[in-house]
């Protein structure tokens, strides 16, 4: 294997600190625990909340996850098919079983040294994995994490858009913290899109509308997340303003007062409510 960021220098935490979305290069494609068989393998193995699955074609604006989520029965053997049976699959958290936590520990330390950031500000560390059909489509939506997605088999093409506006943004942002999964019920509107295949990827900055569409090819890929202290806050704020918006009290907007926002992300974590809702399309 290659080295594991090999166009990763110090001004790639510029990127991450402007939320700039950025094409790289990764050395995972061929990793012996990122093979179809080790995949399917490690879906046979892990509990039946940490597993998605959709059909492979939909629409780029595909609505609530739960309109479109299919059965995850023998899952194992479906991944193994994935390139006939027009589906989608995620494994959500693969950092729950050790020899993940280790990759995913190792591509986040690797990206801190390469790019010049302290490991240990890199926090919540999360893997999921992917396998999708030929013309297989990642349903728009938005993370509240920073996102390295990273492509292991198979071409896609990433898009990236934005909010129309701070009302729509701040919306769609209230939806998320009453389980939309970050979905778009309309596209939005395309600012850019990367090409990505075995060995590249992208990072997507939190809050960023995005999405991905399958070539002709079968895809296999993983995305690995972290937060840091500039997301951490926002997503605490945005948890405690939907708690608000609940009571039907409209709450002032994340980045009105930062005395306000550091109030309400201590409140937050006093009352360890920040969770992250399962079934959300990395
Ligand atoms: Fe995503």
């Amino acid at each position: 294997m290659t080295a594991l960021w090999p166009s990763i220098d110090p001004s790639f935490a510029r990127e991450i600190a402007t939320r700039t979305p950025v094409r790289f290069r990764h050395g995972l494609a061929g990793h012996p625990l990122l093979t179809l068989e080790e995949i399917a393998r490690l879906a046979e193995e892990l509990p039946p909340a940490s597993l998605s699955a959709e059909p492979a074609e939909k629409p780029i604006a595909a609505g609530d996850a739960a309109d479109v989520a299919a059965s995850t029965d023998d899952i194992g053997q479906r991944i193994r098919d994935v390139a006939a049976n027009r589906s989608w699959f995620t494994l959500l958290h693969v950092h729950q079983v050790a020899r993940y936590r280790a990759l995913v520990d190792q591509v986040l330390d690797d990206l801190a040294e390469a790019s010049g950031m302290d490991p240990k500000n890199l926090t919540r560390r999360m893997g999921f994995l992917f396998a999708s059909s030929p013309k297989g489509v990642t349903a728009a939506h938005f993370d509240i994490e920073h996102s390295f997605c990273m492509q292991l088999q198979g071409t896609r093409t990433l898009g990236f858009g934005r909010f129309a506006d701070e009302e729509e943004k701040a919306r769609e942002v209230e939806r998320y913290w009453n389980g939309s999964f970050g979905r778009f019920h309309e596209p939005p509107e395309t600012v850019a899109e990367h090409v990505i295949s075995p060995g590249t990827g992208c990072y997507i900055p939190p809050y960023t509308p995005h999405w991905i569409v399958n070539g002709e090819e079968t895809s296999l890929s993983m995305t690995v997340t972290f937060m840091n202290r500039d997301n951490e806050t926002e997503s605490l704020v945005q948890a405690f303003n939907a708690k608000i918006a609940r009571t039907g009290l409209t709450p002032h907007a994340f980045g009105d007062s930062p005395a306000r926002d550091r109030a309400k992300a201590g409140a937050m974590k006093a009352w360890a409510a920040v969770r992250r809702p399962r079934g959300a399309a990395r």
